[in-house]
């Protein structure tokens, strides 16, 4: 599962993996896009404008993994979070923040108040990148298109990170979407620390069952 890191180019397909991957995602499905039937482009266009943004932002790395036969198609991508430290991101393409990008369609997918949920849910739980834990890696997006999935994309990218978080010798955090926790488990995320749900005054609260947070810190050194 050859990895790389994505490019400007990549953005309209990692958008498209997206949209597929969370169709049904109780979060990016059924609460933020209640209507993604009736306008399927609608989370399409949700997910180009979340990259567009985290795009700017030099703590986020993209990475692709591609299929690595003839075609070599993108099938796979995630993005990486450096926090507490502001920084060039690993791929150090100072280019990335300068992007000007074509303006979008409105999303008629999405429920008008819902789509901000998530932002607004930040706020509710960033005390879990404090103290010990401020220097870290976060797993912030990850998917895999439905039709690739099983075939080992979300662990080479899953890697990536593992890895520098060893060299760095910080700890890693995921909010696991709902059923997905079986997967960050296995590799080793297995301290529990809440929910996206916790705190009061969290707009997600009682709207989804997943958002479990999970740290990793077995790769760490005693
Ligand atoms: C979660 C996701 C990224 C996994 O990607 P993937 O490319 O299918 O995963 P891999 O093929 O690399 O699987 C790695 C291992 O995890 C296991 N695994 C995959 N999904 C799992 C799940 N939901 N629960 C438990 N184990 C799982 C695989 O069986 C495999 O095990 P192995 O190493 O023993 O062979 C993918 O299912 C996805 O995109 N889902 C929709 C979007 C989503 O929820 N993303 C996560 C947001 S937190």
């Amino acid at each position: 599962m050859p990895v790389r890191f994505a490019t400007k180019d990549d953005v309209g397909t990692m958008a498209r993996i997206s949209s597929e991957a969370f169709w049904d995602d109780e979060l990016f499905g059924e609460v933020i896009h209640p209507y993604r039937d009736q306008h399927p482009d609608g989370p399409r266009l949700y997910w180009l404008a979340l990259i567009r943004k985290g795009w700017q932002d030099p703590a986020n790395t993209f990475l692709v993994s591609t299929t690595g036969d003839e075609k070599n198609k993108v099938a796979a991508w995630a993005q990486w979070t450096r926090k507490g430290r502001k920084e060039t991101a690993a791929d150090e393409d100072s280019m990335r923040k300068q992007v000007e990008w074509p303006a979008l369609p409105p999303n008629e997918a999405a429920h008008p108040e819902r789509i901000t949920y998530l932002e607004r849910s930040y706020d509710h739980i960033s005390h879990q990148w404090t103290g010990a834990r401020e220097q870290a890696y976060d797993i912030a997006i990850l998917a895999t298109l439905p039709s690739h999935q099983g075939e080992g994309h979300g662990k080479a990218l899953m890697q990536w990170g593992i890895q520098r978080a060893t060299s760095e010798q910080v700890p890693i955090s995921v909010i696991s979407a709902l059923g997905k926790d079986g997967f960050y488990n296995k590799l080793g995320f297995t301290i529990p620390a809440g929910n996206a749900q916790d705190g009061e005054g969290n707009p997600l609260a009682g709207l989804v069952e997943g958002g479990n947070i999970w740290w990793k810190e077995d790769h760490l050194k005693a």
